[in-house]
């Protein structure tokens, strides 16, 4: 190319910077050549095999000879996994939410699919972790994880509330008893849920509440010791625990108006998911044993023998 060479007599281009550096012509080594050549043949092998060359618009471009699709690819990774959870799955298939609760391996299996399953279905009204939630009319959907069940916490009753659906109905008491007879036993609810009911019953100053409760219907579906009939969904009015609002105020309008009877009433209901047909009965039984998981969950009484139910008659 050019006559120039450095001090040691090596062809340079000629171009000489910092008074004494040369640009040398000599050729790159012949491994990166190679390299350089494998290089443009991989690109072009890659370019013909693979989903590479767009022709007009995003549709429409070269598919490649080998096939490949990011959906398949993703279905292979798919079918791997399920490879994992079939063995899982099949067996929930067939078992009660009892057994599956007194299994631990498929209990921590289910307790991980169960939340995303609760994340999806059930922590818009529940909250994240079933916390509850709550609007300024007091708790819209009831907190999970405490051991308070308005339906019962075993495992049956849970299940049985996420496949059918609760609605409680208590009746307005607007009209029924005076305001002065709500007031009353508004205080008499607030006593018991301050300090228990048998402080409550002793104090005099809620005599009148106390009677109230005890002459109206507040018994036949909160029973004599006002601790609710899981049947009903009739809260135990007796603890620090709140369905809606434990304020004076809040109790005063549960009683005045109601739940889920009437328009000025409470509205309370949980979905029937078996309804909604949108989980299938392994996913229930899932969510069933989630629930449980909270760490509210109450464990089922061992059988009773017949002399000890007879005794309890
Ligand atoms: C539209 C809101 C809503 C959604 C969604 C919802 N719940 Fe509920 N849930 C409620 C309400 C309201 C109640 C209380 C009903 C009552 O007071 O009578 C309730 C009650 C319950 C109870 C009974 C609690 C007790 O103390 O006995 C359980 C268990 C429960 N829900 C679980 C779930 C699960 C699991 C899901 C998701 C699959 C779910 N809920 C989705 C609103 C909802
Ligand atoms: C027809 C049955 C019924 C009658 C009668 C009834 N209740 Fe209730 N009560 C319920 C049910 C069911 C709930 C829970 C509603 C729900 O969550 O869906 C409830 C809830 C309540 C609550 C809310 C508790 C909380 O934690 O927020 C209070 C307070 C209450 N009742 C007081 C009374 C009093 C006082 C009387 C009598 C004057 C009475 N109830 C009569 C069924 C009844």
């Amino acid at each position: 190319m050019s006559d120039n060479h450095d001090a040691s007599g090596v062809p340079t281009t000629g171009h000489v910077w910092d008074d004494d550096l040369g640009d040398l012509t000599n050729q790159p080594p012949k491994w990166w050549m190679l390299g350089l050549a494998a290089s443009a043949i991989w690109c072009v092998i890659y370019f013909i095999y693979y989903p590479s060359i767009p022709v007009s618009n995003a549709n429409n471009y070269f598919h490649g000879l080998g096939g490949w699709t990011a959906i398949t690819e993703m279905e292979a990774d798919k079918s791997d996994v399920d490879k994992v959870r079939g063995k899982y799955e099949d067996k929930l298939k067939d078992m009660t939410p009892a057994a599956i609760l007194a299994d631990s391996e498929l209990t921590e299996y289910v307790t991980r699919s169960g939340k995303v399953l609760f994340g999806d279905n059930c922590a818009a009204c529940h909250g994240t972790n079933g916390v509850g939630t709550a609007d300024k009319q007091g708790f819209m959907a009831p907190i999970l994880r405490d051991d308070e069940w308005q339906y019962g916490g075993k495992i049956g009753d849970i299940y049985t509330t996420i496949t059918g659906g609760r609605q409680g109905v208590m009746t307005a008491h607007k009209g029924v008893l005076t305001d002065p007879q709500i007031d009353d036993v508004a205080k008499y609810i607030m006593a018991m849920k301050a300090a228990g009911k048998d402080k409550a019953d002793a104090d005099p100053t809620v005599a009148a509440g106390k009677a109230v409760f005890a002459s109206s219907d507040c018994t036949a579906c909160h029973g004599a010791d006002a601790k609710g009939i899981p049947a009903m969904g009739s809260k135990n009015l007796t603890d620090s625990i709140c369905r809606f609002d434990c304020s004076i105020e809040g109790v005063t309008r549960t009683i005045t108006f109601g739940v889920n009877a009437g328009p000025d009433a409470r509205a309370a209901v949980m979905p029937s998911f078996q309804a909604a047909g949108k989980l299938s009965d392994a996913e229930l039984k899932k969510l069933a044993v989630y629930v449980y998981k909270f760490g509210g969950g109450q464990p089922d009484a061992p059988a009773a023998s017949p002399v000890a139910n007879s005794a309890a008659k």
